[in-house]
């Protein structure tokens, strides 16, 4: 109710009186005196704290930015195409997207087609939750020799991010190396590895699903640094490897020294991840596992306690032929212990090498504070330190780790927080602000035609209606200016 009492400074005119405010901005009727929200990114974190403002308060208008034509973030472009259940969360995105006082501009680069200066100038409040859309290198040599390839931009390619579609992974070779041991080098493993009759029946893109099919990679280790207790992915996606079809594990057995009295004295999720390690690694396989073993054309295994050291090129400097792996010991125990370099080195030859240790958020705007050795926008629960009015949710404001669940729970934070600078007066809302209308004719002059809701309904109808001619979910649109043609028809 706070808000009809509000006299309307920039919209006069579109003042009506017994509806404190109401005017018609496009589609969607918008009250020119209420709160106005943006959020800078649809990635889960954008419609987490989209949803939890709007839910909240019957006043609060949100807008949604997004430098893509379509809309999800890692839900469309990171998610593995094999887990579409995990992709439900897109269904409650769609809710919050079509309520009356969401609006969603796609195709808008924040940073490069509008400052954060200039939203802040058109909202009350700016929410950064732009991901992490750069990854962490390894800063070994070799390190951009063909045949290494960033995970980000593997998972970016077989699952149709614009940006990566260029990519053309050469899948000639027989041993692939992925560097890290969290979930998204699982991902990577499991696709490299998968039958194709798996594979097609998903929303992986088809030129991925082509050269997928062409690929002579037979063995996949994946390594980490630290030893088994430490190890980043979690039970279902380790169990996924034991039960992919046509596959062998294997493992160093000496790897596994002293784990099985070590595992007795853990937290319970990280027993049973332990337990299935050492079953896979060590126990006499059953008589229906030793047939599937036996007649297993592709072998997969994790290597423990080696550090990239170098990526070794072939004798005509061309490409990636091997990588030289430091041999660590551990350091104390359990999570936090750590990795040191015994000084002994081996090479492992590989015509592959994916990076999988991590992504790693960027600066958009030199304005904004940036902490750049945490890779995160300096926050208190969400606050961001030192700029009255701008926060911040999801990766940027935690770092690169959490699942959706996570994601979801730090953005809600982050919506209380604003809700209650709001209630405090810590976030001044008394003076009308024009939301998009203050924005739309910068972009307009910029030569920027943001894509609304309605029009990635009908990129989503086309992906759907494509991918049914093929047998998969929806075949994705893989270039922008086809995104920007299907949704301008
Ligand atoms: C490969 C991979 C697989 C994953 N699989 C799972 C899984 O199976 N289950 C699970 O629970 N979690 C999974 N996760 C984790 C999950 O994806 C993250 O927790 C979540 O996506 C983080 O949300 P976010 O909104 O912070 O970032 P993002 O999802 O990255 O969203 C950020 C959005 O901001 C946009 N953006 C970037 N820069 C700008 C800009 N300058 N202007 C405007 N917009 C911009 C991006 O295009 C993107 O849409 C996975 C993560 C990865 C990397
Ligand atoms: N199915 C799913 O639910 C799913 C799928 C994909 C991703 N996700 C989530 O998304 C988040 C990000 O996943 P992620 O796999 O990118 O990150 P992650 O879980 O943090 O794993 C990163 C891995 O890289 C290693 N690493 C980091 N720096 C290194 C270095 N300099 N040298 C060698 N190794 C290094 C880490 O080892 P140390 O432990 O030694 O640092 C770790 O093994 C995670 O929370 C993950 O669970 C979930
Ligand atoms: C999110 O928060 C709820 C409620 O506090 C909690 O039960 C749940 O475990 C959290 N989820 C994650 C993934 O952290």
């Amino acid at each position: 109710v706070r808000h009809s009492v509000r006299t309307c400074l920039l919209f006069p005119l579109l003042s009506a009186p017994s509806a404190g405010c109401v005017g018609v901005c496009g589609r969607a009727p918008f009250s020119s005196c209420s709160p106005k929200v943006c959020i800078v990114g649809a990635g889960p974190a954008g419609f987490y704290t989209a949803q939890h403002l709007i839910k909240s308060r019957q006043d609060v208008e949100v807008d949604i930015y997004e430098r893509l034509p379509v809309p999800f973030g890692l839900v469309r472009f990171g998610v593995a195409p094999d887990h579409p259940e995990v992709k439900n969360v897109i269904n409650t995105f769609t809710q919050t997207a079509q309520h009356s006082r969401c609006s969603f501009y796609g195709n808008v680069n924040v940073g490069t087609d509008v400052s954060v200066k200039e939203l802040q100038q058109a909202y009350h409040a700016v929410v950064l939750s732009y991901g992490a859309e750069g990854n962490r290198r390894m800063g070994v040599p070799g390190e951009d020799l063909a045949g290494v390839h960033a995970a980000k931009d593997f998972v970016g390619w077989y699952n149709g991010l614009p940006d990566n579609r260029k990519l053309h992974p050469d899948l000639s070779c027989e041993t692939a190396v992925i560097l890290g041991q969290g979930n998204v080098a699982l991902d990577v493993a499991r696709i490299l590895l998968s039958p194709m009759d798996m594979l097609k029946k998903t929303d992986i893109t088809q030129p991925a699903l082509d050269l997928l099919a062409e690929s002579r990679i037979r063995r996949v280790l994946i390594v980490g640094r630290r030893g088994p207790m430490q190890i980043a992915c979690t039970i279902k996606e380790v169990r996924e490897m034991v039960n992919l079809p046509d596959t062998r594990p294997e493992m160093v057995a000496a790897d596994f020294k002293g784990i099985a009295e070590a595992v007795k004295e853990v937290p319970r999720p990280r027993k049973r991840l332990t337990e299935l390690l050492l079953k896979t690694a060590l126990d006499v396989p059953t008589e229906k596992e030793q047939e599937k073993r036996s007649k297993a054309s592709r072998v997969w295994g994790f290597r423990f306690f080696r550090s990239p050291v170098e990526v070794l090129p072939a004798p005509d400097l061309s490409r990636a032929a091997a990588i030289r792996l430091a041999v660590n010991r551990l350091e104390g125990s359990g999570e936090g212990a750590s990795a040191v370099p015994t000084g002994e080195v081996e090479d492992v030859p590989c015509g592959l090498v994916i990076s999988s240790i991590g992504y790693k958020s960027l600066p958009i705007d030199p304005l904004l504070p940036f902490d750049s050795r945490k890779a995160i926008v300096p926050n208190t629960m969400g606050r961001v330190q030192k700029t009255a009015g701008v926060y911040c949710s999801g990766w940027l404001k935690t770092g690169p780790t959490g699942v959706i669940g996570t994601t979801m729970n730090n953005s809600f934070d982050t919506a209380r927080a604003l809700l209650e600078d709001m209630d405090s007066g810590a976030l001044d809302v008394s003076s009308a602000k024009p939301g998009s209308q203050g924005v739309t004719p910068l972009l307009e002059k910029r030569g920027v035609k943001p894509v609304e809701f309605s029009d990635w309904e009908k990129i989503d109808n086309e992906e759907i209606k494509r991918g049914v001619a093929m047998g998969k979910p929806r075949e994705k649109l893989l270039s922008v200016d086809e995104m920007l043609h299907v949704a301008r028809t």
